[in-house]
């Protein structure tokens, strides 16, 4: 039998050709075109064809009242990880596809190790296809997390990377859960398109979703994340998955978080805090306790109270303001928005007296957690503040490191954010009372007054 034909198609204008095209020769667009399994001889009416009394032998659907519409629950599949279960909204969800994507050496495989160990131990049916390592590599890293994870050896691996093995073992062995380390591995034998390809990638997802939904088998893709964050390659999945997590933090550093992008079947909001130890990921629980006592103090530190999803999490926020000799000075910022960083310098200088014009600026959130939102700012800005001042913060009648949170505004107003209830409670918890907000302080010249009690502070706030 011939090879099936593969067709490519353009993306933009779905032009398609029988040859790979850097530029699309129906819509002029660059790199456009992904390669495709070529519809079935016939065309469109011969794919369609089934029998029916529809128009043109389509069969009509029949549409089905909401009301009458059955939802019986279906219990979820625990994996006995309390974060990650958390995170998938209460679990993984039967014929549900989860998209695990991260960078290189973050942990996905040893995520997905330990959940499906904890799964083989509660006696469910589960399945472990690396296309990145051998059995014996994966056995190796399985002996490490048995400490902690029951039925780690207990899991079934199939070290393989040809999609038609995978489907047809998935529909042999009908796991009730499976993982594909990952997505970008995996190779359709009727493309030509390299593993990691749009088209590959696509496919291989597509595929195993046909047999997840048919057979109820909840199924964790994992994907590679390039550099600047987007889940590439697998970004193309993100409408067909049900779920999409991302595990991220710094591969040198001890915390990690598991964040929900998308998920149907529970909410976005969503994190989980990790740690690798020597034994596999450990679920951070106290990490607020942590950095709070972690916290220095020192001029440049700052704690902000911020959201990891739904949950407040108190974090260090450290800044060191030094001379420069280049041109333009050196904005480094880590676990923090650039952008966010470049707003609050300028309307330090404009509005609060603090210019640091000529100065590099280094910010940093202690432990590698990332901080996406803009409650940040206060932070940014008085940890840049005190650095510049040489000064440490402290709150009025009050000892041990400031906390704050709340967004600066353009003209030096302080704009409040959301759930001020909760990372204020997160705060009393650990003791740090007198917390700057956008209620004890209006503008950022109030805050800076309130917490900078230095003579230079009050020529500032002047
Ligand atoms: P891994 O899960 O393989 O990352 P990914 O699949 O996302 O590429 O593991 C990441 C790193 O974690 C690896 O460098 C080794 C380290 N590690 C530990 O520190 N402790 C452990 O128990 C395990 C299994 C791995
Ligand atoms: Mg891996």
């Amino acid at each position: 039998m011939a090879r099936p034909v593969t067709v490519h198609v353009c993306s933009a204008c779905g032009h398609s050709s029988a040859r790979w095209h850097g530029r699309c020769p129906g819509c002029e667009a660059w790199n456009t075109l992904v390669e495709e399994r070529a519809p079935a001889p016939g065309g469109a009416s011969g794919a369609r064809g089934r029998a029916g009394g529809g128009r043109d032998g389509v069969p009509a659907g029949r549409p089905v009242r909401l009301a009458d519409v059955s939802t019986a629950r279906v219990p979820r599949l625990r994996t006995a990880i309390g974060e990650l279960d958390r995170v998938l909204g209460g679990g993984l969800v039967p014929g549900s596809l989860v998209l695990l994507g991260g960078s290189p050496g973050i942990g996905k495989s040893t995520l997905t190790n330990m959940a499906l160990g904890n799964l083989a131990a509660a006696g469910h049916r589960t399945l472990y296809v690396s296309g990145e390592e051998s059995a014996a590599q994966i056995r190796l890293r399985a002996e490490r997390l048995t400490g902690a994870t029951a039925g780690a050896l207990e899991v079934p691996v199939l070290a393989e990377t040809d999609l038609d093995t995978i489907v047809a073992t998935l529909r042999a062995e009908r796991p009730e859960v499976c993982v594909i380390d990952s997505v970008q591995t995996m190779h359709a034998a009727d493309l030509t398109g390299a593993p990691g390809s749009v088209g590959q990638v696509r496919e291989t997802a597509g595929r195993i979703m046909q047999v997840a939904k048919a057979d109820g088998i909840a199924v964790l893709l994992v994907g590679h994340v390039t550099k600047e964050g987007a889940l590439a390659g697998p970004r193309v999945l993100e409408h067909l998955v049900d779920c999409v997590l991302q595990f991220e933090g710094e591969r040198e550093r001890t915390y990690r978080t598991l964040r929900a992008l998308k998920n149907r079947f529970g909410s976005t909001n969503e994190a989980g805090v990790f740690e690798m130890r020597d034994s596999g990921l450990v679920e951070v629980l106290d990490a607020s306790a942590r950095f709070v006592a972690e916290a220095t103090g020192k001029p440049g530190s700052v704690v902000l109270a911020a959201m990891e999803g739904s949950r407040p999490l108190l974090v260090e926020v450290q800044a060191l303001v030094s001379p420069s000799e280049l041109v333009p000075p050196r904005r480094v910022v880590n676990g923090l928005d650039r952008n966010r960083l470049a707003l609050v310098l300028a309307v330090l200088g404009r509005h609060a007296g603090v210019g640091v014009g000529n100065a590099d600026v280094f910010v940093n959130v202690v432990g590698g957690v990332r901080v996406e939102e803009p409650g940040a700012d206060l932070a940014i800005a008085l940890a840049v503040a005190s650095a510049a001042r040489g000064v440490a913060l402290a709150a009025a009648h009050r000892s041990g490191p400031v906390a704050c949170f709340g967004e600066v505004g353009l003209t030096g107003e302080l704009r409040s954010i959301g759930h001020p209830d909760r990372r204020l409670a997160e705060a009393a918890k650990f003791g740090l009372g007198g917390v700057i907000t956008p209620e004890t302080a209006p503008t950022l010249r109030q805050a800076l007054r309130a917490v900078l009690a230095s003579p230079a502070a009050g020529r500032a706030a002047a």
